[in-house]
């Protein structure tokens, strides 16, 4: 009798919910039945909501069973579920599932489908096709192909990797880095750690496209501590990636040199922003630098550097495997490619949902999210982390592309959506984001180490009905000094999350008229 092959996640997401136990319940029981099966742990689909989503491999395809607890497993055998049978946690084909059907998948296209940390399901399904395909090309033409897909930035400000990459290939150093960003610290954010627990490959593959096509010979990801699971997989990922000689002297067998050393930061915001997590990698207290110079010319250890965002360069191959002209016909105006949405807070359908830029906040949040968990109307978005904006649903138009969300004062920043319902008071909004600002500020300029201070006790006196009138343009007034004053997005940004709140929902810091009128 041949074996059985029965998916369960090994993210941190779905572990979270019980998958560990769901996995060992499932061996345990078909142990006792004397079932034969495979269990593979995946990386997850990214259907929280399914979470554990189990799938097992039927001749049709993967059907999926979810969220399947270690209390259903008894249930399920005594279903068949192992021949793909029907059964109230059944969901039907894995592919079909509406879901998963109305994305583009091209960097998560194997997130959820192979087992991590197995190399050869990796080149069984694409794997090191862009690597192979930048091989044959010179150095400045790899650049030239990132620059023509018109690949941004992914971690937050949306820079053309291209060009960025054309700047250290030209910069003199003996010595080059490629630094990959995995702090990932925006909430309600979760592509990055998917990528790294869930198709870890990629990520090294990207790197050593991105070190190839710049000389550097060597690279760090720094992720944050806060993802030991996502550490554990990508590190393993690194040790059989050095065995099979994907990375070392001769990567690919090519003439090329290129090593990954995984780094944990210490758990702060501003480890996130660039410099910082330069100065962060180099063993200091993690303090934003002033630029010039750029990294590109000095970066780490003041060598030229490349620094991107986890899921900038795990969407390299992919660029190198089908062709920049690929790439680039997907989106809308200037925003170039897909983009993995993550969508979280109050909704019903939390997950990623990888798809060209162009889709509007409103089908994001309605039409695939399915509206807010609680059953309330939905009253306010958050969009691109705690610097992003609250967009409440007349703005739900509002298409997901950089400029789109620019021109409406807001950022698309890492991609994270974070829903709220009617219950949420954009006043209290306003004075976590300062008060956000005052925790994790590094310190270095006075708007923000001060000026997100002044912003908490201007706010409380409004709160308080204290000369609300004077207090809110004084509240203007210091976003303003905040937003032009700073020297990073920190103090720079926090401004977006506390000018919408203070544009688009007024009412809530006119809070004793507002009881009054209740
Ligand atoms: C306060 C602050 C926090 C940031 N946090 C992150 C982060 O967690 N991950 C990330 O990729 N970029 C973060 N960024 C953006 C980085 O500074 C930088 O733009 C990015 O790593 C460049 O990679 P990319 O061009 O591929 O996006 C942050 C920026 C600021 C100002
Ligand atoms: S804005 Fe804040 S985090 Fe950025 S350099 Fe100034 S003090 Fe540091």
């Amino acid at each position: 009798m041949t074996a059985t092959r029965i998916y369960v996640p090994r993210d941190a997401a779905a572990r979270s919910v019980g998958a560990d136990q769901t996995a060992r319940a499932i061996a345990l029981e078909a142990g006792r039945r004397n079932i034969p099966i495979e269990l593979v742990r995946n990386g997850s689909r990214g259907m929280l909501w399914r979470e554990p989503l189990v799938e097992v491999v039927t001749a049709a395809g993967r059907v999926a069973y979810g969220p399947v607890t270690a209390d259903d497993v008894p249930g399920l055998f005594d279903a068949n579920f192992h021949h793909g049978r029907a059964h109230p946690l059944a969901h039907g084909r894995t592919d079909e599932l509406p879901y998963l059907k109305n994305q583009e998948r091209l960097t998560f296209a194997r997130v959820g489908v192979t087992d991590p940390r197995s190399l050869a399901d990796y080149l069984a399904n694409e794997g090191y096709r862009g690597l192979t395909a930048a091989l044959q090309l010179a150095p400045a033409a790899i650049v030239e192909s990132v620059t023509a897909s018109g690949l941004r930035g992914r971690g937050g400000a949306a820079f053309p990797a291209g060009i960025k990459w054309k700047t250290v290939l030209g910069a003199p150093g003996d010595q080059k880095y490629i630094v990959c960003n995995a702090d990932e610290g925006d909430s309600g954010t979760f592509s990055d750690r998917m990528v790294m627990e869930g198709d870890p490959f990629v990520l090294i593959e990207g790197m050593a496209i991105a070190g190839i096509a710049v000389g550097a010979t060597k690279g760090y990801v720094y992720t944050r501590s806060e993802y030991p699971h996502a550490i554990a997989t990508f590190n393993a990922a690194l040790d059989v990636a050095r065995r099979e000689g994907l990375l070392g002297g001769n990567v690919l067998g090519s003439s090329h040199a290129f090593d990954i050393e995984q780094r944990v930061g210490a758990g702060a915001y501003v480890c996130g922003e660039e410099t910082s997590l330069l100065d962060s990698l180099e063993g200091k207290r993690g303090q934003v630098r002033t630029k010039p110079p750029l990294p590109a010319h000095k970066g780490l250890f003041g060598m030229p550097t490349v620094i991107n965002n986890v899921v900038s360069l795990a969407s390299v191959p992919i660029i190198m495997d089908k062709g920049a002209e690929f790439y680039r016909e997907i989106g809308m105006g200037r925003s170039r490619g897909t983009m993995p949405i993550q969508l979280a807070g109050n909704i019903k359908y939390g997950g990623l949902f990888e798809c060209g830029f162009g889709v509007t906040l409103g089908e994001l949040v309605n039409d695939i999210g399915g509206g807010t968990l609680s059953g309330r109307s939905v009253r306010a978005v958050q969009v691109g982390g705690p610097l992003g904006a609250y967009f409440p649903p007349a703005l739900f138009d509002t298409p997901f592309d950089y400029e789109a969300f620019a021109a409406r004062d807001g950022l698309i920043g890492h991609g994270g959506i974070v829903v709220f319902d009617d219950t949420v008071d954009l006043a209290k909004q306003a004075r976590f984001a300062m008060e956000f600002c005052a925790e994790e500020s590094c310190g270095k300029c006075t708007p923000c180490r001060i000026g997100s201070v002044r912003g908490i006790e201007v706010i409380d006196r409004i709160a308080a009905g204290e000369a609300v009138d004077a207090n809110l343009d004084l509240l203007r007034d210091l976003c303003h000094t905040m937003k032009f004053g700073s020297l990073c997005a920190l103090g720079g940004f926090i401004p977006y999350p506390v000018m919408s709140a203070l544009d688009h929902f007024p009412e809530d810091f006119r809070p004793v008229r507002r009881e009054a009128a209740e």
